[in-house]
């Protein structure tokens, strides 16, 4: 599954990172806010999993300017584009990247030091809906985390018309209400925020869960 998956999405990033950022932006919303929702200084270093071009990952490395900040994605072209942005922003000291499948591969996370530490973010934006096995993810980040740390979400929620409904799944996005509940579930110490957007058409959300000790 793992191969085929990223097969399936290193050709159809080869075509949409060419255009992705002049384009997502219509879009995926909450993008902007999701680092608000986050505590001035969350314990250990921050991944971003499934970062793709790494719209977040300087923008993370601005707000958290002591953190290590690293970016996880599954596919080669949308890596080699967040090369680009974080180089061009003058990050290329402070971001690193790693290929992986997350929730198969296994994610290397070093601390300033060089130590092998876990995680005290893991930072999902507009990747959890793509992945078909969401729930074990979910599970899997559980378990990558530091003690009190978080797992902060910004993702397509649901639609009430079958048209955007069809058009999101034909995009192998999953709108389903299940993947809060099942973050509720995980995390129960959390904060939700959920909007609907272009007068009602479909609703996102923005979930910050604290990990227990
Ligand atoms: C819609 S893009 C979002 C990119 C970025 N987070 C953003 O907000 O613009 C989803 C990304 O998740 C990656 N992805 C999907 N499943 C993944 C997995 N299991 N492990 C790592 N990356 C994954 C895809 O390759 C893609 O780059």
């Amino acid at each position: 599954m793992k191969e085929k998956f990223t097969k399936k999405w290193n050709d159809f990033y080869a075509v949409h990172s060419h255009f992705y950022d002049q384009t997502r932006w219509l879009y995926l919303f909450g993008r902007n806010n999701i680092c608000d929702w986050l505590p001035k200084d969350p314990p250990g270093p921050i991944i971003e999993i499934g970062c793709g071009t790494g719209f977040n990952l300087t923008s993370l490395a601005a707000r958290f300017p002591d953190k290590e900040i690293i970016g996880v994605d599954a596919t080669i072209p949308m890596l080699d584009k967040a090369r680009k942005r974080i180089s061009r922003n003058g990050y290329a000291g402070r971001i690193s990247l790693q290929q992986c499948f997350y929730g198969k591969d296994t994610i290397h996370c070093l601390d300033n030091n060089g130590t092998n530490v876990k995680p005290g973010v893991l930072f999902f934006s507009y990747a959890l809906t793509l992945m078909p096995d969401y729930e074990y993810v979910i599970e899997q980040a559980y378990k990558d985390l530091c003690p009190k740390g978080y797992i902060a979400v910004v993702d397509f929620v649901e639609t009430k018309f079958k048209l955007v409904h069809d058009w999101f799944k034909w995009h192998q996005v999953q709108m389903n209400e299940d993947i809060i509940h099942k973050l509720e579930k995980r995390f129960p110490d959390y904060n939700l925020k959920t909007s609907l957007v272009f007068g009602g058409l479909w609703k996102y959300c923005i979930f910050v869960g604290k990990k227990a000790e």
